[in-house]
């Protein structure tokens, strides 16, 4: 399995990081191009857990939005070559007043090589350049979700809240927040 151990240069050129891993694959994080979301809910219609059709519904309204300036929100991707990989971004939640982080996600076979958390990196980054100090994220508190809570966990995501059957009897929710420092 290709691991991550860091980056080994980082070219800041025409705002583009490019993260060239250990593995010797260029693994590039850019904000999304209108181009880029069919690829990026091909990835989401991978995980139906955590990304049913109803929530990658969501999306194309939220990149709307964003693509015309008209909310506080951004949304990145992840590419090695031409191929879209992950994606991450994020959105003012009025009701709670902080940032919060949506879409998180990583192609199967380019998990468990830091792209997810160089994506949550990165989000974090463009928060705290907004004034954000603290950023919350909602993700799934039953079965299956495992491993998407422990990525969050060693990731630096505390749990503050788990709510049994919040969406409907055997699906429940739980949310994390950070604070940026
Ligand atoms: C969760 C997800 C985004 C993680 O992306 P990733 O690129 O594989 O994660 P990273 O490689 O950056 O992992 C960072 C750390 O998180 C932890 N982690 C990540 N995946 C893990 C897993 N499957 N099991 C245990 N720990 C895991 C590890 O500590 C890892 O560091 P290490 O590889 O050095 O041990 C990806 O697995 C994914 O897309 N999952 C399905 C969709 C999803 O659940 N999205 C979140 C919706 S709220």
């Amino acid at each position: 399995m290709l691991k991550y151990f860091g980056p080994l240069s980082i070219d800041w050129t025409h705002g583009i990081e490019k993260i060239t891993q250990h593995s010797g694959i260029l693994i590039a994080l850019r904000n999304i191009q209108e181009q880029d979301t069919e690829a990026v809910k091909s990835i989401m219609r991978q995980y139906e857990l955590q990304f049913p059709e109803i929530v990658i519904n969501y999306y194309p309204d939220r990149w709307a939005n964003y693509f015309n300036g008209s909310s506080r929100s951004e949304y990145w991707v992840a590419v090695c070559g031409e191929e879209v990989v992950g994606h991450a971004g994020f959105l003012f939640n009025n009701d709670l007043n902080l940032y919060e982080i949506v879409g998180v996600v990583v192609s199967p076979k380019y998990k468990r090589q830091g792209i997810g958390r160089k994506l949550l990196d990165k989000v974090c980054e463009r928060i705290r350049q907004r004034g954000g100090k603290k950023v919350v994220l909602f993700t799934l508190g039953h079965p299956g979700n495992e491993d998407t809570l422990r990525f969050y966990k060693s990731t630096g995501y505390v749990e503050e809240k788990y709510e049994l059957d919040y969406f409907r009897p055997g699906y429940s929710r739980v949310t994390f927040t950070k604070e940026l420092v």
